[in-house]
């Protein structure tokens, strides 16, 4: 079935994804040294609910327009379409977009990750040169997506219904949910969550990589990546150990644990751990 062989690609593309992913790089993993505060309180109301932690709620009074987030169509030929998602469907119009498609694919980069980072290169690669039927676009967020981690997970909510907004309008220019896909990476993957539920219609699928576990593994369900966000929902946890960053418990239709989900990935220090210690 299709969707296996896309499973075991993606599984490719998630550990290539995690192993030069910047967030997995130690100064990025704890910058402070300091131990993060727990959110609070868990809000357990729709998708205004967000994860508060008293060292971040300055970041979150910014607010973020569809202006300052970029969409980038990758083209058949290699080159690319950039295009702020305040144009709404303006990608209706793009002669190399066709909503017939059996998917169109949109990545959501993690934590600190550029449009232009390796691993980014190869997931695009595993969509766009074995898969012609899909379309591939990326959410381009690196304006909200830096450093410090607590900053870039703050701005994730706000990003996440700027995504829904604009995937609404795609709708009502003639993308079908049923043909959405959205995969996330990291801190993208919780993104494309949250995006998924405040759409009105659940889209086919979403595809976490490696979720990412600091601040969401107290949140209720939708402040995270969970089942319930999308018809299928995917996840393949490569930095689930109780060490690493990664969500530790199965939130989709279906988990994949390469490894366990354990692996140590080259580069890479246990630098949330202290965190949290749940057990
Ligand atoms: C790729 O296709 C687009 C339009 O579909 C075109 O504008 C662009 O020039 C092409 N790029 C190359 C390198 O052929
Ligand atoms: C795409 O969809 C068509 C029918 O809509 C189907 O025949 C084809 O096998 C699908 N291809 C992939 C790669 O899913
Ligand atoms: C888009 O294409 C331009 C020109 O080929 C290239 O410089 C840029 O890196 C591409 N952007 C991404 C995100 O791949």
């Amino acid at each position: 079935m299709v969707k296996a062989a896309v499973a075991v690609e993606l599984l490719g593309a998630g550990l290539l994804l995690v192993a030069t992913a910047a967030s997995c790089k130690p100064p990025s993993c704890n910058p402070s040294g300091r131990r993060l505060a727990r959110p609070s309180a868990t809000p357990s109301l729709g998708m205004s609910a967000t994860v508060k932690s008293p060292s971040a709620s300055a970041q979150t009074d910014t607010p973020i327009s569809a202006a300052s987030l970029y969409a980038i169509f990758y083209l058949p030929n290699g080159s690319n379409w950039s295009f702020p998602l305040s144009q709404g469907d303006a990608l209706h119009s793009h002669p190399d977009f066709d909503a017939d498609k059996n998917a169109t694919v949109f990545f959501v980069p993690g934590y600190t990750v550029k449009p232009t980072a390796e691993g980014v290169r190869l997931a695009i690669k595993a969509f766009t040169t074995k898969h012609e039927s899909f379309n591939f676009l990326l959410l381009d967020w690196t304006l909200y997506s830096g450093r410090p981690y607590v900053a870039a997970a703050m701005n994730m909510g706000q990003v996440a219904e700027l995504l829904a907004a604009w995937l609404e309008r795609l709708r009502a220019g003639g993308l079908a949910a049923a043909r959405m896909w959205l995969v996330g990476q990291s801190l993208g993957a919780h993104l494309a969550g949250k995006a998924a539920a405040a759409m009105a219609v659940r889209p086919a699928r979403v595809t976490g990589l490696d979720p990412a576990r600091p601040l969401f593994w107290f949140g209720s369900p939708l402040t995270r990546l969970d089942r319930r966000q999308a018809t299928f929902v995917d996840v393949i946890h490569t930095d689930g150990s109780w060490r690493g960053i990664g969500v530790r418990a199965n939130i989709g239709h279906q988990d994949f644990w390469p490894n366990y989900g354990a692996e140590r990935q080259p580069g890479c220090h246990s630098g949330f751990s202290g965190a949290y210690g749940e057990g």
